[in-house]
Formats: structure tokens, sequence, C-alpha cells
């Protein structure tokens, strides 16, 4: 420590100056700090003067106090002063910058929008959930046993080979790829009561080569419906108002026998394209029959008492037919010039 200071009038005057010099050069609240750390804190030279009162004479101690303690007053007396002028300022600048500019122009940049499959999927729910059907889902990474077992294909059936199925490894967990919607069929026959009417759109998979009419992976709506007496004419009755909903009143469908091994008797649907490519003709949009009454029965359904119809759909070929397209490819390209030809949904 240093010397006890000598407390003279200059000492004091000079402490003061000192101190009034920095405080009023500080313009912010840091410097500010500093100035009253420097100028008033435990060793600063007004501190000092004031300690040394201590020391002095018993008869000089009172007029040294009112010195040392008017200059001490002064100066905290500007300090108080230029920190409401810095604190002033400061916040001044603060509003400033967070200030928001209401008539400023926004940015017209486009964020993007739903993909139009996404769009027509929820179009085709809301066709179904307009008459009372439920949404039903599953997963895209399926158990063999729903996709294929429970519905009614055989371990070595040919039919396991109509659709080129993407297995996963490993291949003792009997996963795959989804190749389509109908393992859903099973799902809400497992787990609603009836009579049940169950519409499902989802993604699935398969092997095939991706050209104008078909992708490896693409979308498809299942629907089934559970009821007492339910027969063809219900099925075709349902098929027609959803190709109405979709392509217009004018829109024809054709139902052609085929094979499904969950479905007896199965069919395959046709739309009229008056403006396919190379011609008008029938093109294929979805499968469709009565449940298999082995089905029924696996589910623990009485098929003398219950009966129904399923059905599953491409939305993609949906699309396709809706907007007269040529080429599927171009949905799955992502160029977003597609998408906004449909309009930017959001
Ligand atoms: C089925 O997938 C059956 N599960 C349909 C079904 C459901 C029958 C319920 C009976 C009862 P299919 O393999 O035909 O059937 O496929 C149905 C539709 O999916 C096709 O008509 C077509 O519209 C669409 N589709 C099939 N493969 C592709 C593909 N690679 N790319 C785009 N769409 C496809
Ligand atoms: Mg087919």
């Amino acid at each position: 420590m240093s010397d006890t200071p000598q407390i003279t009038e200059q000492a004091v005057a000079e402490a003061v100056d000192a101190a009034l010099a920095a405080i009023s050069a500080a313009g912010d609240s840091t410097a500010l700090r500093s100035a009253r750390t420097e100028h008033t804190a435990e060793h600063s030279p007004l501190a000092r003067l004031n300690g040394a009162i201590r020391d002095l004479p018993g008869s000089e101690k009172a007029a040294a106090g009112k010195l040392v303690g008017q200059a001490r007053a002064r100066v905290n007396q500007a300090l108080a002063a230029q920190e409401s002028v810095v604190l002033a300022a400061e916040e001044q600048q603060r509003l400033a910058a967070e200030a928001v500019d209401v008539t400023a122009v926004p940015s017209r940049r486009r964020t993007g929008a739903r993909h139009p499959l996404s769009l027509l999927q929820e179009d085709i729910a809301d066709v179904f959930t307009g008459m009372g059907w439920e949404i039903g889902e599953g997963p895209e990474l399926e158990h063999e046993w729903f996709n294929f077992d429970s519905l009614n294909f055989d371990e070595d059936h040919p039919a396991r080979a109509m659709q080129d199925t993407f297995f996963v490894e490993p291949v003792e967990r009997h996963l795959v790829l989804r190749t389509h919607t109908s393992p859903v069929q099973i799902r809400s026959l497992l787990s609603r009561p009836l009579p049940l009417y169950v519409v499902a759109p989802g993604r699935v998979y398969r092997t095939d080569e991706l050209d104008a009419t078909h992708t490896p992976v693409f979308q498809q709506v299942e629907g089934i419906a559970i009821d007492k007496g339910l027969t063809m004419a219900h099925l075709r009755g349902t098929l027609e108002h959803l190709a109405h909903a979709m392509f217009g009143e004018g829109a024809q469908i054709r139902l052609r026998p085929n094979f499904f091994p969950f479905t007896e008797p199965s069919a395959e649907m046709d739309v009229w394209q008056p403006n396919a490519k190379g011609g008008a003709r029938w093109v294929e949009w979805g499968g469709c029959g009565m449940v298999n009454r082995n089905v029924l029965r696996a589910a623990g359904i009485d098929p003398e008492e219950y009966q129904g119809f399923a059905f599953g759909m491409g939305i993609e070929r949906t699309l396709q037919f809706r907007n007269d397209m040529n080429d599927m490819r171009d949905m799955v390209e992502g160029d977003v010039r597609f998408s906004q030809q449909f309009g930017m949904v959001v």
C-alpha cells in the first residue's frame, strides 16, 4: 500500500476533477462501470483520502471529513446523472434495432407447397369420409404375413410373384416393403368392430422399372367394406361414385374378370380414356372384388353372416387420368414447375 495521502483542498479537487472527466467521457454503461471502479472503489484516490481522515488529529477530522464527504457526494451525483443518460441512450438503440417497419414490402419468395399427389390423396379420402367411411392406415415396412399370407397368398402360390417385392434383411424377420395397401384390409378386420367401412391411402413399393405408367414407389388407395348383404352392385356403385368425383360425371368404368387371392370374384377396373396417347381406350385403374370367404374366416368373421367388397387403385394413375398426363415420371422428378401447375396449395 502506498503512503497515506495528504488531505489538502488541492488533492481533493484533483481527485474530483479526474473522476468527473472520466464520468462525462463514459459513453456507455461498460465505460461508466470502469469509471465508477477507478474513481470511487476501494483503491481510488477519493477512497484513500477518505481513509486518511482516520489518522488525523481529532481537531482536523471534522473539516477534512466535510471536504472529502462533499467531494464524494459530487462524484456520486455525477455518476447517477451520467448513468441515466447512458441507460436512456442504450434503450433507444435497442428499440431502434428491434423496430419492425410495418410498411416494408415482404419478401415474395415462395417457400413451397404440397405435392399434387398428396393433395389428390386427401381429395380421395374426402370422397369416402363424405359417405361415412373411416380412414385406416398401416406401416410401409410390413410383415410378410399381412402383405401375403393373411391375404390368402399360398406360400408358393405364383400370385406372390405377381407383385415384385422388396424383401428387407434380415430375411428371418419376414419384413417387406408393402407391395400394396391390401394389408390394411386385414389390419382393419382385426382391429375394428363390424360393420366396417375403411379407406386407406398410402405408399407402396415394387421392383418395377420407372416408365411412363409405372414407378417403383407409388401410392394406392385401399377400400374395404364389410356389412350384411353387400354385393358386387355395391362395389360397382362405390367405384362409379369415386370415378365421377375424380374424373367428372361423364366418366365410365368397366370391370374385367381377373384373379386376386383375397377376393372372389375379382375384377380389374378400367377407366375409359378418351384422350389416351395413341387413341381412346380403356386403361387399368385398380383391382377389386368381393372379400374372399377364407379371408373373412381367418379374421374370425362368419361369411354366412357378413360379406364385403374391397378395392385398390393407383393414385399416380388417378392423377394421370385426371389431368391427361402422358408420363408418370414427371410426378416423381421433384421439379417445382410440375407442382406449380396445380397451384401452390399449402
Ligand atoms: C393390387 O395391388 C391389389 N392389391 C388391388 C386390389 C385391392 C384388388 C383390393 C382386390 C381388392 P394391382 O397390382 O393391379 O392390384 O395394383 C393396383 C393398381 O395400382 C394398378 O391398377 C395401378 O393403378 C397401380 N399400380 C400398380 N403398379 C404400379 C406402379 N409400378 N406404378 C404406379 N402405379 C401402379
Ligand atoms: Mg393390376
